[in-house]
């Protein structure tokens, strides 16, 4: 559930009409409600209250600091996968006890930094990352907490280009192998506490069974390295729980939360969740102008000034995000691609939608653009990425000043022409 919606023909974040916000800052521009993301929060927290667990925000779905400090307020920990990420969490006031360092790359530098840091743990992808991670910790006089990610071979049923958990995937480790890792980590690497076991499948799952198969291959995996004498703490399960975007019905927190309890009873550990999409993606919207409309033999198209370079979902994986006008009006409604500025035939936001019939000048609003909205927006084209609001209420701040012109070509240096002196 979600703050946006229609008041009287006026379309609402919160208490504010987004016709205010565009007005006042222009478009496009990303839109959040505050309540929106602590509502979220809280029912993941309210889903494992009966049970140790340690909820950790995947910053990549949302990365701006303003929320990130809106869950590190609710007392939430962070799932990062790089130094920048880090860098934001501290920023915005992260327990580092409570991070969880995820990613097939970790570069030596970034491992580093999170070491000196103290964060919880890293979710180590392969034999070579947790040499590295062993041997930084002992120059640095550190012990790296370690969990491997684990490769269950579970089909999420999702999206390819977001489905992880399968035996062709880059991510994780099969379980057979990480049993010796484990085994070689307890007996010779002296710097690494092996302390968790982690499993992400994939993202925008929306069923149950996916996580509960991944569950049963982890807790075996967990009943063996016991036996062996390897003290595992921590259940890390990832993120992953789909949202409504058009039809979908993905399970409730509370459901998933039911589901799991009941999976991991007496198994005598802490559970990590790693969720991004499920708290932050309805509780964002991308308002956009329209700025032409073109109505030919085959196709109708709405110009809006949002593009893929703004967000990339609709683009990159064919994603339906719904569309709604800021004014209703009562005029009639077309059938019309919305499309972006850019000089490319895929950079689009929806096709053969049925929208109000809307005219040069009106706003749109896409719905469901507060997870990997801006966070994979891009200057292409050259155009400076969106500004970014946080409504609270009857108030909204910009949270994100709209880029300038010269922060696009920021850090760019021309080639000196002139030759240099000889001395
Ligand atoms: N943990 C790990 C290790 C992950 O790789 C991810 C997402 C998450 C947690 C959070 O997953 P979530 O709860 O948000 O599903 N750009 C794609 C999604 C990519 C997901 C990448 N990993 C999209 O726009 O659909």
């Amino acid at each position: 559930m979600h703050f946006f919606g229609y008041k009287g023909k006026s379309f609402y974040a919160e208490g504010v009409p987004v016709s205010r916000i565009v007005k006042e800052c222009g478009t496009p521009v990303y839109i959040y409600s505050s309540k929106t993301l602590k509502r979220h929060y809280k029912a993941y927290g309210a889903a494992f209250s009966k049970v140790a667990h340690l909820i950790c925000y995947s910053i990549k779905a949302n990365s701006n600091i303003a929320v990130l400090k809106t869950f590190a307020g609710q007392g939430s920990g962070f799932d990062i996968v790089s130094g920048g990420e880090l860098f934001r969490a501290l920023k915005a006031g992260a327990d580092t006890k409570k991070i969880v360092f995820s990613g097939v790359g970790k570069r030596e530098d970034e491992i580093e930094y999170a070491l000196k840091k103290g964060i919880l743990m890293f979710n180590v992808e392969s034999s070579e990352e947790l040499a590295s991670v062993n041997r930084i910790a002992g120059r640095l006089r550190k012990k790296a907490g370690i969990a491997i990610r684990v490769n269950p071979d579970v089909d999420p049923k999702t999206h390819p280009y977001i489905s992880t958990g399968l035996k062709n995937s880059k991510f994780g480790i099969e379980t057979k192998a990480a049993i010796k890792e484990y085994i070689n980590a307890k007996n010779n690497l002296k710097n690494v506490n092996p302390m968790g076991v982690d499993c992400h499948i994939g993202s925008q799952i929306t069923k149950i069974e996916p996580f509960i198969d991944a569950l049963a291959k982890t807790k075996e995996l967990l009943r063996t390295l016991r036996s062996e004498g390897i003290e595992i703490k921590y259940l890390d399960m990832g993120g992953g729980l789909g949202i409504t975007y058009d039809t979908e019905a993905p399970p409730h927190p509370s459901r998933y939360g039911e589901a799991v309890i009941e999976g991991t009873k007496g198994l005598g550990v802490t559970l990590i969740f790693e969720p991004g999409r499920s708290i932050v993606g309805n509780a964002g919207i991308l308002a956009t102008k329209v700025l032409y409309t073109k109505k030919g033999s085959e196709k109708n198209f709405i110009i809006v000034d949002a593009a893929m370079n703004d967000l990339a979902r609709p683009s990159l994986y064919g994603s339906y995000h719904a569309i709604k006008a800021v004014r209703e009006n009562s005029g009639g409604e077309i059938t019309a691609d919305v499309v972006g500025p850019i000089c490319e035939s895929g950079d689009f936001l929806a096709k053969d939608r049925i929208l109000p019939d809307v005219r040069s000048g009106d706003y749109l609003a896409v719905m469901s653009a507060g997870a990997y909205g801006f966070s994979m927006s891009s200057n292409y084209n050259t155009r400076p990425r969106a500004a970014e609001v946080m409504v609270a209420g009857k108030e909204f701040h910009v949270i994100r000043k709209r880029e300038s012109l010269s922060d696009l070509i920021r850090g760019e240096r021309p080639v000196s022409t002139k030759k240099r002196r000889r001395k």
